[in-house]
C-alpha cells in the first residue's frame, strides 16, 4: 500500500539523549507523510508498516540540521573591510566610522527584492548541501520600514524556493541608521517599533533580536524592544556580551528569551539568570574567528549550570562570512572546547530548541521527517573534518532532496 518509507541499514544519531549522540546501530527509520512514524533498531521493526525499503548501507542518519542563527538575506559584500582589519583596524573602529553593519545597509536598501533573493540563495544552497534542513534567518540590514519588510519577505521566498524550513527574526534593532545618528530613541519610536508591528500584522515575524552593545542599542532601548515583542506575543533572542559586557543576557533572560547569542563576555550572573529562564547559549564561532577575538565564552561555566548551548554560523557579510555550519561545528570544538557530541547537539536538539521549535532536532516517532544522512562511520567525524562535506542526502518533509 505504500503509506510509509523505510530506511534500514543505517546507524542512527537519534540525540534523544541530553549528553551523548543516542546511537543506535543497525537502526531503523519510518516516515509517514512529513514525520517519522517509527525509530528504533531494526530487528524491532514492527510487521505493520508497508511501503518501500531502501537500504542505507550502514550509512549515519541524525536530525537534519539547524542554523538557528544567520544574516543570510544582505546585498554586496565586505571583502574591503577585511582588507582593513587586517591592517590593523578593529571591527568597533570601522563600525563608529560608518562602515560596518551601515555599509550593507547601504547595499541592502538599494537592492531589488528579487536580488535579495537571488544574492542569498547560493549562500542557502551552501547550507542546504550540507544537510541544513531548518534555516533561521534575520532582518536589520534595512532598518527603515519597506527595506526591513522586504528582507523578511525575501527570507519566506527563500522557504517557498528551496526545500527548507525558514524561522525569520526581525532585528530592526541592529544599528542605528545614518537618518537617525546619535537619536537611537527616536529611532526605536519612529521605525524601529512600528515596523515591528507592521512585519507582525504580514505575518512576517517568528520572534524578534536586537543587538546589545556600545556601537548599537543599550539594555534599556533593548528593553523596550522586548516589551512589545511581548506585547505582539513575539519571542526574543538577543546579541549579547559579543565585544563586552553590558548584561544583555541577563536582560533577554528576564523577558523569557529563546536564546541570548555571542557571549564571549558573558559573567557568572548571565550565566544563572540564563540557566533559570532557560535561555539556550548560543554560541557563533565564526564571528570569534573572523574577529580574531581572543576571549572565549565560559562553555565550563554553561555547563555546571546546564545551560543548552547551541551553534550557528552567524552567516553575515561582515563578523561572520561563513556558509559551512559542519565548519562552526569544528571550530565550536577546537575553539571553545566542546565535544564533537555537545557540536551535534548545538546543531540538533539545542538548535531547535532556540527556535522554539518541539518537532525537529531529534529522530523520534511524531518528529518532522527532516534528515541528513552521511557518507560517515561515527558521528564525531561531522565535527573532525575541516572544509570536506560528507553529506549523501537530504530528505525533507520526508522527500529525499
Ligand atoms: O552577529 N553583532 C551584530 N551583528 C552581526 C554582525 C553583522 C555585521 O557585521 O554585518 C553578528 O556578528
Ligand atoms: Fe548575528
Amino acid at each position: 500500500m505504500g503509506h510509509h518509507k523505510i530506511l534500514t541499514g543505517a546507524r542512527l544519531a537519534t540525540m534523544v539523549t541530553g549528553d551523548d549522540y543516542g546511537l543506535i546501530e543497525n537502526g531503523a527509520l519510518v516516515l509517514s507523510g512529513d514525520r517519522i512514524a517509527w525509530v528504533g533498531p531494526a530487528p524491532e521493526l514492527p510487521a505493520h508498516f508497508d511501503g518501500p525499503v531502501r537500504d542505507l548501507a550502514g550509512r549515519l542518519v541524525t536530525p537534519g540540521l539547524i542554523d538557528a542563527h544567520t544574516h543570510i538575506v544582505f546585498a554586496g559584500d565586505r571583502a574591503r573591510e577585511f582588507e582593513m582589519r587586517l591592517g590593523g583596524a578593529s571591527y568597533a573602529e570601522i563600525a563608529r566610522a560608518g562602515g560596518g553593519i551601515l555599509s550593507t545597509v547601504t547595499a541592502t536598501r538599494a537592492a531589488t527584492p528579487d536580488a535579495l533573493v537571488a544574492q542569498a540563495l547560493p549562500r542557502v544552497d551552501a547550507l542546504l548541501a550540507e544537510g541544513i534542513t531548518t534555516l533561521e534567518i534575520k532582518s536589520g540590514y534595512g532598518l527603515e520600514a519597506a527595506t526591513e519588510l522586504d528582507m523578511l519577505r525575501a527570507a519566506r521566498r527563500i522557504g517557498a524556493e528551496r526545500p527548507v524550513r525558514i524561522r525569520t527574526t526581525y532585528l530592526g534593532a541592529h544599528a542605528i541608521p545614518p537618518e537617525y545618528a546619535g537619536r537611537a530613541d527616536a529611532y526605536l519610536d519612529e521605525i524601529c517599533l512600528p515596523t515591528l508591528r507592521a512585519a507582525r500584522a504580514e505575518g512576517l515575524v517568528d520572534a524578534v533580536d536586537g543587538f546589545c552593545e556600545s556601537i548599537a542599542f543599550s539594555p534599556d532601548q533593548i528593553a523596550r524592544v522586548f516589551e512589545t515583542a511581548a506585547a505582539l506575543n513575539l519571542p526574543v533572542k538577543l546579541h549579547a556580551e559579543q565585544l563586552s559586557n553590558l548584561g544583555g543576557a541577563a536582560l533577554a533572560a528576564g523577558f523569557g528569551a529563546l536564546s541570548a547569542d555571542h557571549l564571549e563576555y558573558l559573567d557568572a550572573p548571565g550565566v544563572l539568570a540564563m540557566a533559570r529562564a532557560g535561555t539556550v547559549a548560543m554560541l557563533l564561532p565564526g564571528a570569534f574567528y573572523t574577529l580574531n577575538e581572543t576571549r572565549k565564552p565560559p562553555v565550563d561555566l554553561l555547563r555546571q549550570n546546564n545551560v543548552p548551548i547551541a551553534l550557528a554560523t552567524d552567516c553575515n557579510p561582515g563578523s561572520s562570512p561563513l556558509t559551512s555550519l559542519l565548519l562552526a561545528m569544528n571550530m565550536g570544538c577546537t575553539l571553545f572546547g566542546l565535544t564533537p557530541a555537545e557540536a551535534l547537539h548545538a546543531t540538533t536538539t539545542n538548535a531547535a530548541r532556540a527556535l522554539g521549535l518541539a518537532d525537529a532536532g531529534t529522530l523520534a516517532a511524531g518528529q518532522r521527517a527532516d534528515l541528513a544522512i552521511w557518507d560517515v562511520t561515527h558521528p564525531a567525524e561531522l565535527a573532525y573534518r575541516i572544509g570536506f562535506n560528507p553529506l549523501h542526502q537530504r530528505i525533507f518533509a520526508g522527500h529525499p532532496c
